[in-house]
């Protein structure tokens, strides 16, 4: 598996190729990569391999940049940690399309969102319908407002609500509530927590093109 993609990434990731001679003639015969099947507590499968690893396979296994080392929980939940701390659960890899799922355990994409950073990884987000920038008030609940809170960001006495940008000025609650921090392009599906997958994309190592190759010849 992980052969036919390195074959794919010449010219677009020289200096891999040689790392990956360098550490493969060094580890030689402890070669401990194969696929792992990963089976989720929400009845999800998918396979861990090449680009990803996780932390307890030899470090070969996976395209040496952090990001693409997954670890394990207790519960057998596989983590992505992103940067700033911030850990998000796998739902799903699709190879092909190079697109990772993740989901938050305690259902908080707004909070989550808040400290994620992704310029010092190598994913972006994968662009969602719905998908505006966002400022979050945290109002006193006393007052009655326009729109929805959110409720994993609120409490008994206060509810935090979110603005988008295509928001009507004059919907914007100025005196009760007070501005906390604004989020780009969040989709309204996982603010509110209709949906609670995030799709984050890499482009580099580029692998999807044999992947999709591969499962041609085997459909022939
Ligand atoms: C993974 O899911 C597919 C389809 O949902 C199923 O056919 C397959 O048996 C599952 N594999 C494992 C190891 O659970
Ligand atoms: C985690 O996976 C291991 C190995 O497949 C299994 O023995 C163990 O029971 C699993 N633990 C949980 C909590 O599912
Ligand atoms: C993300 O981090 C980079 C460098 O670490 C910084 O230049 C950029 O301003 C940060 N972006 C946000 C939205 O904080
Ligand atoms: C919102 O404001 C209340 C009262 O000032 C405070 O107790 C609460 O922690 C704030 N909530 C957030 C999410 O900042
Ligand atoms: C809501 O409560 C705040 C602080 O407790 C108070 O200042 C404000 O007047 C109240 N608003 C309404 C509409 O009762």
């Amino acid at each position: 598996m992980m052969g036919v993609c390195s074959l794919e990434l010449r010219g677009i990731s020289y200096f891999f190729i040689l790392f990956l001679v360098f550490v493969v003639s060094l580890g030689e015969g402890q070669n401990g990569c194969h696929e792992l099947i990963r089976c989720g507590g929400r009845g999800q499968n998918y396979t861990i391999r090449f680009p990803f690893r996780l932390d307890t396979q030899p470090d070969l296994c996976g395209y040496p940049i952090p990001g693409f080392t997954l670890s394990s929980t207790h519960t057998n939940d596989t983590v992505l940690q992103l940067p700033n701390f911030v850990k998000l659960f796998v739902e799903n890899i699709d190879y092909k399309s190079q697109v990772i799922e993740v989901y938050d355990p305690v259902h908080c994409f707004p909070r989550q969102l808040r400290d994620l950073n992704l310029s010092s990884s190598p994913f972006l987000f994968k662009h969602q319908p719905y998908q505006y920038d966002y400022a979050f008030f945290n109002c006193s609940s006393n007052e009655t407002h326009y729109y929805h809170a959110i409720s994993c960001l609120s409490g008994p006495s206060h509810e935090v609500r979110a603005f988008s940008s295509v928001s009507n000025i004059n919907n914007l609650p100025i005196a009760s509530c007070k501005k906390m921090y604004t989020l780009p392009s969040i989709s309204y599906y996982q603010l509110f927590d209709y949906d609670n997958i995030l799709r984050l994309k890499w482009d580099s190592p580029k692998c999807g093109h044999c992947e999709r190759k591969g499962k041609d010849v085997d459909e022939e």
